[in-house]
């Protein structure tokens, strides 16, 4: 078992993970916990839930159209059934959805009460479940309403991962090749050395292990220096200027690991045109998201302008500004407010398919 502390003082917390860690959290401890779930993980995970001791479980229709106020609201009320008081626990046990909606209700439950995330997707053990940003969907955007909630502790048994459909390992491979041309070099010629095995982790699940760790220990490290995105944790947008715009174009039929794939290799695509980034690099960028199976390519049907339009709405821009991150190196990347939108339509003409 690996051990990786999140250094933020009081409210520093660990990530356990290894093969079996989930059963830690069987252990009962005097305190009152109730499961936070979707119906997959209920379904394909019930055998373990089941020996929890725990006072109940909630369980919500699987998707993103569940992360929403109503679910909270739901979550809360059963809690405040149960009796549930400030020294309570919820145990979120899936992806993101899961992690960020049972955090929220544990942000504002009697005023906060701790949680634990015991992630069950690939996304989720390494970015989501760290790093205690929390919240739910309204019509209007995706994450508007939230809080800063950071949990107690992060259990991560890769394990979870032999029934996840491989769209959704893939969704997770796309975070991961982010954090390593953002933070680490050494991490993206590991992936770079086999790509096509990762996408199927039961193959070699020490190798993922290994992956899981350093992208937490990135993680980690980031949310430690600047746990409210003033500075450095707003490098983890990259991609996501062009990949939420994208995403939304396609009425979310692109997945988010896919929309971020090509909002990825349309950022490089402005670094290597602003001579910020050297163009063989980003090559191997586009060669290894395409290795993974990952889309690099924008779709014919969504014009330019339209993308634009999307990213100019993005919640991460201020002042209507289109704020991007672009790498300059494995390892090093910046944030640039204001590109033009000229150069973005260029770079966009470029990865058209
Ligand atoms: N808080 C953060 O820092 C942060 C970061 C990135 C993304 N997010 C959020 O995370 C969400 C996406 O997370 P996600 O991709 O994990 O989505 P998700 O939670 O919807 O999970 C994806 C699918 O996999 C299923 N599933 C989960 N575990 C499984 C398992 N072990 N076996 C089989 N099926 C399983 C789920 O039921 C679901 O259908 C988005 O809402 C996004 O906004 C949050
Ligand atoms: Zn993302």
């Amino acid at each position: 078992m690996e051990k990786i502390r999140v250094g933020l003082g009081e409210r520093a917390y660990e990530i356990l993970i290894g093969s079996g860690v989930r059963n830690l959290a069987a252990a009962p401890d005097g305190v009152r916990r109730m499961v936070v779930t979707d119906s997959n993980v209920a379904a394909f995970c019930g055998e373990w839930l089941n020996t929890l001791a725990v006072a109940d479980r909630f369980v919500f229709p699987a998707g993103e159209a569940s992360k929403k106020i109503d679910t909270v609201v739901d979550i809360c009320r059963r809690a405040a059934a149960l009796n549930f008081d400030r020294s309570s626990r919820f145990l979120a046990v899936g992806g993101g959805v899961t992690g960020d909606m049972a955090g929220f209700a544990a942000a504002i439950f009697m005023r906060g009460i701790a949680f634990e995330q015991i992630p069950t997707t690939l996304l989720a053990m390494v970015d989501s479940s760290v790093g205690g940003k929390t919240g739910v969907d309204i019509p209007e955007g995706k994450n508007l309403i939230g809080a800063f909630h950071q949990p107690r502790r992060v259990l991560i048994d890769p394990d979870f991962l032999r029934t996840l459909p491989q769209k959704e390992i893939r969704c997770g491979l796309a975070e991961i090749v982010k954090t390593a041309v953002l933070f680490d070099e050494k991490l993206f010629a590991e992936l770079e050395r086999d790509p096509v095995s990762l996408l199927n982790p039961g193959a070699d699940m020490s190798r993922y292990a290994a992956i899981i760790r350093r992208c937490c220990e990135l993680k980690a490290e980031v949310v430690a220096r600047d746990e409210r995105e003033a500075g450095i944790r707003a490098l983890l947008n990259y991609g996501h200027t062009f990949g939420h715009a994208v995403e939304l174009l396609s009425g979310f039929s692109i997945s988010h690991g896919e929309a971020v794939a090509i909002g990825m290799t349309a950022a490089a695509e402005v670094a290597v045109r602003r001579g910020r980034w050297n163009r063989a690099d980003a090559e191997r960028q586009k060669a290894l998201l395409a290795a993974l199976g990952l889309p690099c390519a924008v779709p014919q049907e969504f014009d330019n302008e339209r993308i634009i339009k999307a990213m100019e709405h993005d919640k991460k821009n201020l002042a209507g500004k289109i704020t991007l991150v672009l790498p300059r190196r494995f390892g090093e990347a910046e944030v640039m407010r204001g590109v033009p939108v000229p150069e973005i339509v260029a770079a966009l003409e470029a990865v058209h398919a």
